[in-house]
C-alpha cells in the first residue's frame, strides 16, 4: 500500500492553482441523469471519488466520454438507463446516495445502496429519504439498499428540513427539477457548492428560485437543454494551502479562486494572526504575524466549514495559548487529533469539543490516516515537524486532493509518495 515521506521543516513558497470542486462536481454529475440531451462538464478534478461517481454513471448506463485535452466531460443518457446503484460503487463514496433523486424524477423507480464514505460519524440518509417521500416516494430498506418508487410520478409539495444537509438539500432540488408543480424547500443548506448545482441545472432549463435565505422555489419542467458548464473551484483545497502557509510561514499565491466565497475562512485566518492580501480571483497568503489563540465552532455555510477543522487544528497547535474547537455537523470528527499528538501535539477531546495547547513544536513520526480532511492535517503537521514522517492509508487523500504532492511539491515541499 502506498505512504507518503514528508520531510520538514520548510517554508513553502511560490503559487498554487486550486482546482475544480469535488463537492460541487459530484452532484452536478450525478444531475445529469435528469436530462436526455447531451451535457458537457469542465473542470472536474481528479480524484478518486469524481472516478467512482463516473463509474457509477457507467454502470447505470451513461455514456461518458472524456476529452484528455480540455479536461471535460461529455455525457450522453439519450437511451433508458439501468436505476440500480450497487454497493460496490456506493460503498466509498457516500455522495452516491446523490443519484436517489434523479433516477426517481426521471424514472419513478430506484434501488440504491446505502451509502459509505469517511468514517466520520453515523451519517444517515433519513433526512434524504423523509422528504423524498413528500414528493410521492415510498421506500423500504433491506439488506443494506433503498428500495424507492413513485407510481405516479413525483410531485411538488412544501418541505422543511428538520436539520440543514448539504446532500438532502441537493438530492431534493435535483428531484424537484422534474416533479409535477411546485416544490418550495425551507431550512436548506445553501454551501456555495450548492448554488453551484443550482446554477448548472438552471442552466440545463430547470426553473430554480432562492424565495428566502434557506428557501428554494422549483417549478417542475418537462424539458431539458444541451450544456456547457465549468464546476467551481475547491475551496476547501484553497483554505487547506493557505493553512499550509500559514504554518510554514510561507508564501503562497492561491489561484483560480473566488475569495468572496471563502469570506469566513479568510477572517478566521486572519484572526489567527494570517497575512492575506486579496485581489478578484487569487490571494496571497505571507505566512502569519502573530498566532493567536482562538475559539471556534464548525456551522453549515456560511459558517466556519467542518471540511477544514482538522487543517485549522494543526495551526491552532502552534498559536500563543490555548484553543478551543466544538465540531457541530459530525460526532467523530477529531480522530486526526490523537495522531498529532503523536507528533507532539497536546490536543484533548471532550466530546464534541478540542482543547488544543499551543506552542508547540511538531516531531515527524510514523502516522496513519483516518478520513479525507485528517489525513491532509497530518501531511500540514508533517510539513512544520522536525524531521521525517510517514503516513498511512493515504487512499483517503486521494478521494479529494488533485495532484496534492505535485502541487506542494512545486511550492517547495519534500514530500514523496513510497511504498
Ligand atoms: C457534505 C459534504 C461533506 C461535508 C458535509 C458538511 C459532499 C459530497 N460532502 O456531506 O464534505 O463535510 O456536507 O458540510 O458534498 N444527516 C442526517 N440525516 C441525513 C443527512 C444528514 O442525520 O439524512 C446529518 C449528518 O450525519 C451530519 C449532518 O446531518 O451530522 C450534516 O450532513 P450533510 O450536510 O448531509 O453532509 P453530506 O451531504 O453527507
Amino acid at each position: 500500500m502506498k505512504k507518503l515521506e514528508v520531510i520538514g521543516p520548510k517554508k513553502l513558497k511560490g503559487t498554487i492553482k486550486i482546482s475544480g470542486s469535488k463537492n460541487s462536481s459530484l452532484p452536478i454529475l450525478a444531475a445529469t441523469l435528469l436530462s436526455k440531451n447531451k451535457v458537457k462538464i469542465s473542470n472536474l478534478p481528479e480524484v478518486k471519488d469524481i472516478e467512482t461517481m463516473i463509474l457509477l454513471l457507467r454502470s447505470l448506463g451513461s455514456n461518458i466520454k472524456f476529452n484528455t485535452k480540455t479536461k471535460s466531460l461529455e455525457i450522453n443518457n439519450k437511451k433508458n438507463l439501468k436505476t440500480f446503484a450497487s454497493y460496490n460503487l456506493v460503498k466509498t463514496m457516500r455522495a452516491g446516495i446523490l443519484v436517489l433523486g434523479p433516477l426517481l424524477a426521471r424514472f419513478n423507480k430506484a434501488k440504491v445502496s446505502l451509502p459509505g464514505g469517511c468514517a466520520i460519524g453515523a451519517r444517515p440518509v433519513d433526512i434524504h429519504l423523509k422528504a423524498l417521500s413528500k414528493l410521492g416516494v415510498t421506500y423500504k430498506i433491506t439488506q443494506g439498499y433503498i428500495y424507492a418508487k413513485a407510481p405516479k410520478g413525483l410531485n411538488g409539495n412544501i418541505i422543511k428540513f428538520p436539520k440543514i444537509s448539504v446532500g438532502a438539500t441537493e438530492n431534493l432540488i435535483i428531484a424537484a427539477c422534474l416533479a409535477k408543480g411546485k416544490t418550495i424547500l425551507k431550512n436548506c443548506a445553501i454551501e456555495p457548492e450548492i448554488n453551484d448545482l443550482v446554477n448548472f441545472l438552471r442552466k440545463m432549463g430547470c426553473n430554480i428560485r432562492w424565495t428566502g435565505k434557506r428557501t428554494a422555489m422549483i417549478m417542475g419542467v418537462k424539458n431539458l437543454k444541451e450544456l456547457n458548464y465549468k464546476v467551481m473551484f475547491d475551496r476547501i483545497e484553497a483554505g487547506t494551502y493557505m493553512i499550509a502557509s500559514a504554518l510554514t510561514e510561507g508564501d503562497i499565491k492561491i489561484t483560480n479562486i473566488q475569495p468572496k466565497i471563502i469570506k469566513t475562512e479568510i477572517d478566521i485566518l486572519k484572526k489567527v494572526g494570517a497575512i492575506i492580501k486579496t485581489k478578484k480571483n487569487e490571494l496571497r497568503i505571507l505566512g502569519i504575524r502573530k498566532n493567536k489563540n482562538i475559539k471556534l465552532i464548525t456551522s453549515p455555510y456560511p459558517g466556519f466549514p467542518t471540511d477544514l477543522q482538522a487543517q485549522l487544528m494543526v495551526l491552532l497547535c502552534k498559536a500563543n495559548g490555548r484553543s478551543e474547537i466544538t465540531e457541530k455537523i459530525f460526532e467523530n470528527r477529531f480522530m486526526h487529533a490523537s495522531e498529532l499528538n503523536r507528533m507532539g501535539a497536546k490536543i484533548k477531546i471532550l466530546g464534541n469539543r478540542s482543547i488544543i495547547e499551543g506552542n508547540v513544536d511538531f516531531k515527524g513520526a510514523e502516522l496513519m490516516a483516518t478520513d479525507l480532511r485528517a489525513s491532509v492535517s497530518l501531511i500540514l503537521a508533517a510539513l512544520t515537524a522536525k524531521g521525517k514522517s510517514i503516513i498511512n492509508r493515504i487512499y483517503h487523500l486521494d478521494r479529494g486532493y488533485e495532484n496534492i504532492e505535485k502541487k506542494l511539491r512545486k511550492v517547495g515541499a519534500r514530500i514523496k509518495r513510497i511504498s
